[in-house]
């Protein structure tokens, strides 16, 4: 490896894939120096324009001996299997998100890398973004207090002529799941990095809006060890977008709103205010507490955490989006889809054979799609 840039495969040069091939070279410790992918189109695209020899399948890539470090940017089932064959060859992992369609499979890719001794993240750039980093200190530093109550709500939209864009899209063969395998996970990996995983869901999942196999709405309530309650909400028929987290605790509240954040402390615990307070109408004041936000990354976005990701390579920088993290924004997927499909409530961590055998029965009901209008496309808003 040279000393001081990490070679990066992309394995998957689609919409975002091809976003990655964009940002690497800018990186100072990142260089391009191969992809992979199974559409020879997509190959000559980035030959064309980057100049990089292009492989048809994985395997080949790995094997090339040009790769330190591979982006995973494939359509998600496709994620386990490509990380365990670069763990075998000792080649570092950056997995777009979401980490796996289902816990058993993102487990094997957490003791793979183990066994491995290589680096390991998942694209969870919002990691990476002020407010989340001084929320994510906020919750550390215990001031909120016991937690009560947790919400998340993620009104987005999604277009049909989106789901049209790819075979794979919204089909429980080709991605094992709607929202919340393929918008949500973003919010979900937020939720849980401040709120932590609940113990049990209860959850629904709807097809309500567009012509797809998959839910483009879901909901649950969620308990966690503590006895506190959690909501959350997802979909994909919703504009102008909206992303509403809260943690709400005895000491104080935290919120997040469409990334503006706002922490709140309380002059009384409200435990102690309940149990000494002797007004009617009496209630703890309760007082906005300024958060400094730290400086934005040189870099950010996606570029942020494939920099810090080679960073950790070529100096052991602690990751901001470590792959085993990415364990939780799945195991919050498939309670809720498990939790839908049977009608009860489930308990996290997930039953990994119990879901197993539910993706595999949903995977024998997918359809082929009967209107694909290919688009491969980076999103407008990739940074
Ligand atoms: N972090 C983010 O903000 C973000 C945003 C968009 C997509 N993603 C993730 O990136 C992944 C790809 O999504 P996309 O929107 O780019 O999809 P896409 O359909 O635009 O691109 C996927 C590409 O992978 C190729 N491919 C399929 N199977 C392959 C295989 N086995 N080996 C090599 N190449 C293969 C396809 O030919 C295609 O070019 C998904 O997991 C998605 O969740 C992440």
């Amino acid at each position: 490896m040279a000393t001081d840039k990490v070679r990066f495969g992309v394995i998957g040069t689609g919409g975002m894939g091809s976003g990655h091939c964009e940002m690497i070279p800018k990186i100072p410790e990142t260089a391009l120096t191969a992809v992979c992918d199974v559409n020879p189109k997509a190959r000559e695209e980035i030959t064309a324009k980057y100049g990089v020899p292009a492989f048809a399948t994985h395997n080949e890539l790995l094997d090339s001996g040009l790769v330190d470090a591979v982006v995973i940017a494939t359509p998600h089932y496709f994620h386990p299997t490509i990380a365990l064959e670069a763990f075998k060859r000792q080649i570092h992992v950056l997995s777009e998100k979401p980490l796996a369609v289902t816990v058993s499979s993102a487990d094997a890719m957490i003791a793979g890398a183990k066994a491995s001794g290589c680096k390991f993240g998942v694209m969870y750039q919002m990691r990476s973004e002020p407010q989340n980093i001084a929320a994510r200190k906020v919750v550390e530093s215990g001031v909120l207090g016991e937690i009560y109550r947790t919400s998340l709500v993620m009104g987005w939209y999604r277009s049909q002529a989106y789901y049209n864009s790819g075979g794979w899209r919204a089909t429980w063969a080709g991605e094992g799941g709607g929202v919340l395998i393929n918008q949500a996970p973003h919010y979900l990996d937020l939720f849980s990095w401040l709120g932590g995983l609940p113990k049990t869901i209860t959850g629904q999942t709807r097809t309500r809006l567009h012509d797809i196999e998959v839910e483009d709405e879901a909901f649950a309530s969620l308990e966690y060890a503590n006895g506190a309650h959690g909501y959350l909400y997802a979909s994909t028929m919703e504009m102008p977008n909206h992303n509403l987290l809260e943690v709400c605790g005895d000491k104080g509240k935290l919120v997040l709103d469409n990334g503006k954040l706002r922490v709140y402390n309380l002059d009384t615990p409200i435990r102690e205010f309940t149990e000494t307070n002797d007004s009617m109408w009496g209630s703890p004041k309760s007082n906005e507490t300024p958060v400094d936000l730290p400086a934005d990354l040189p870099i950010k976005g996606h570029g942020a955490i494939t920099q810090n990701f080679a960073r950790s390579i070529l100096y052991g920088d602690s990751l901001i989006s470590p792959g085993d993290d990415g364990l939780n924004a799945v195991e919050l997927i498939n309670g809720l889809i498990l939790s839908g499909k049977t009608g009860k409530t489930v308990s996290v961590p997930v039953d990994r054979a119990e879901y197993d055998r539910l993706i595999e029965e949903l995977k024998a009901g997918s359809r082929t799609k009967a209107a694909v209008a290919e688009q491969r496309v980076t999103d407008p808003n990739f940074k």
